[in-house]
């Protein structure tokens, strides 16, 4: 009795491994088998996939692009054809050769940012029935919307929103006002007795201040009132720490992380939204202070009857570009410098020549400044790690692989800038000199920190004269020096965090940053 009682368990066990276990393995042996092995072997025109077990890639992804893409690249020997990467709800081509890269780019009909955009702007806030109208293309019926000072070319709200800002961003009397303005804040805020924020200790009429905080603060500061004034600060007197703290969580609105994972970027971003909220509805003698641009979007999103919460979304998504790389870009740049003793005497004397009769001429500091530049694009190169992405709208060909419309392109612009035959065997080394013996470096196609194409950033001259200004401002009020370990010993310049996704420029690992010692002149 107790014989057979185990025997028929024992065979109802193995029945049941044999469904449960035995033939699910099988078949993920043979599924993995004709994935990845003769699928890509009958198919060598389509991009090879990285192999998996569990279909989809967006854990690894999320957990860390750079070692995913590096895998990937060795996976397909190195020699940087296009290949694929499966996610939750679509396959990601990764573009690294240089050659593909500005195929890609040059290839708008076929390769499109639109559809990503509109991606971008629903994972932003924007309502199902804004985003209806804002691809709308205006009509001769559609009287408001193509009024000679809003549209003249009659584009759809979106392409008329980017093309407003690539207008407040070009040379000339617009930029040149929100570029004053920038400068005008650096120089309120970079001073001596309002340094608390950032002062680690202070002793005798010394401080020493943390960095990463002084670039953080002072260059979200600097942006949001260039663009809304005292507006912002004064419906949310935490705008800039809520501005901080939605950018470091930011990946997780453009990953499209589910919120019940009760997501870090959630409390900062209702807060900004909030306010934003308020802001979009004051009427508009209210919002003096606002940039041309700001202005002008919120006009056209009037005549196109976008709801108020899109509105709100709409500049959610403006104000994070202007914000998103600026103050890593300068802690990278500043960094250096500062470890570098050479390097600091020769920013020191060039930027000095910028102030001629006291004030600073930001005209003279762009274009005057070598080792400054240098220096600027080395930190570029080493540290942005924009990922740029296309969707693909039709069957298109890239390097010699064929790609197949609804997925998307995705270019990992820090595996162009570490590539050695384009940068050298020390290409992984931060070496400013490299931009300087080469002075046409910085128009390499394995150079693109700022993006490319229709997408080109608008903001790449204002980021760099804002970095600049900080630099001088700084130089010329206080002597600074980078801050010894307790021994004397000089510490390690902290290392990029590599275990976040990176839209833009890396910031230093976690708990990683450079203190300096600081005098006023
Ligand atoms: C060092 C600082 C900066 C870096 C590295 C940077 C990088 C980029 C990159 C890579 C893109 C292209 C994204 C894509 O194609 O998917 C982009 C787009 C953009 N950037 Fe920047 N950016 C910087 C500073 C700024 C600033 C200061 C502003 C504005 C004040 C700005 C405004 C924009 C806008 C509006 C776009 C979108 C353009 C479009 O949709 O056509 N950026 N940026
Ligand atoms: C300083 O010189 C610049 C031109 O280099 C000029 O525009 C500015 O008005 C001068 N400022 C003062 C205070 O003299
Ligand atoms: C670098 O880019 C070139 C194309 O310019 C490509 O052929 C090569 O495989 C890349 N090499 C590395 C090591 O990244
Ligand atoms: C300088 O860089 C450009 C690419 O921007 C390259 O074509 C050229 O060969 C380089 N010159 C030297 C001397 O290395």
């Amino acid at each position: 009795m107790l014989i057979q009682l185990v025997s028929s368990a024992l065979a109802w066990a193995c029945h049941t491994s044999l469904i449960f276990f035995v033939l699910p393995v099988s078949f993920l042996l043979v599924w993995r088998l004709w994935r990845f092995t003769v699928r890509p072997w009958l198919r060598p025109h389509e991009p090879k996939e990285i192999p998996y077990w569990i279909p989809c890639h967006t854990v690894d992804f999320l957990r860390s692009s750079d070692k995913l893409i590096e895998y990937g690249l060795k996976y397909t020997g190195n020699n940087h054809e296009v290949f694929g990467v499966q996610t939750v709800d679509r396959k990601l081509y990764i573009v690294t050769d240089p050659q593909d890269v500005s195929a890609v780019f040059r290839d708008t009909a076929s390769l499109g940012f639109d559809g990503y955009l509109n991606e971008l702007l629903i994972s932003f806030g924007f309502t199902k029935e804004a985003i209806k109208k804002i691809w709308h293309k205006p009509s001769d019926d559609d009287e408001k919307m193509i009024s000679e000072t809003i549209n003249p070319e009659r584009m759809n709200f979106i392409h008329l929103a980017e093309d407003i800002f690539k207008r407040q961003l070009l040379s000339g009397e617009k930029m040149d006002r929100i570029r004053d303005d920038i400068m005008s804040t650096l120089h309120q805020s970079i001073q001596w007795r309002q340094l608390d924020y950032c002062t680690r200790h202070s002793n005798g009429n010394g401080k020493q201040i943390s960095l990463y905080s002084l670039c953080r603060f002072t260059m979200v500061e600097a942006a949001t009132r260039s663009l809304f004034g005292s507006h912002l600060h004064n419906l949310d007197p935490d705008i800039v720490e809520n501005m901080l703290s939605f950018g470091d969580h930011a990946w997780q609105v453009i990953f499209r992380l589910p919120a019940f994972l009760n997501l870090d970027v959630t409390a900062p971003r209702k807060k900004l939204m909030d306010a934003l909220r308020v802001f979009v509805q004051l009427p508009e003698s209210e919002r003096s202070e606002q940039a041309w641009a700001i202005k002008n979007v919120l006009d056209a999103s009037d005549s196109f009857d976008i709801d108020f919460e899109s509105r709100a979304s709409v500049l959610l998504l403006m104000y994070w570009a202007a914000n998103a790389n600026e103050h890593n870009i300068a802690f990278w740049v500043i960094a250096h410098i500062l470890y570098d003793e050479n390097l600091l005497e020769l920013v020191k004397r060039e930027t000095e020549g910028a102030w001629p009769n006291g004030s600073l001429d930001i005209n003279y500091l762009s274009n005057n400044c070598p080792h400054l530049e240098a220096a600027f694009n080395e930190a570029l190169r080493c540290y942005g790690g924009a990922v740029i992405s296309r969707k693909v709208l039709r069957k298109t060909i890239i390097g010699n692989k064929e790609l197949q419309p609804g997925h998307a392109i995705i270019i990992p612009s820090r595996q162009l800038h570490m590539n050695e035959s384009a940068w050298g065997y020390d290409a992984r080394e931060f070496d400013h000199t490299r931009f300087l013996k080469n002075r046409s470096l910085d128009r390499h196609p394995a150079f693109r920190p700022f993006g490319g194409g229709v997408t080109y950033c608008p903001g790449r001259v204002l980021a760099k004269q804002q970095v600049y200004g900080m630099v001088a401002i700084l130089f010329r009020r206080f002597d600074m020096k980078l801050a010894m370990r307790g021994n004397g010993v000089k510490p390690q310049l902290p290392r990029l965090d590599d275990t976040t996704p990176r839209l833009g420029i890396a910031d230093p690992a976690k708990g990683m940053d450079v203190f300096v010692d600081m005098w006023e002149k």
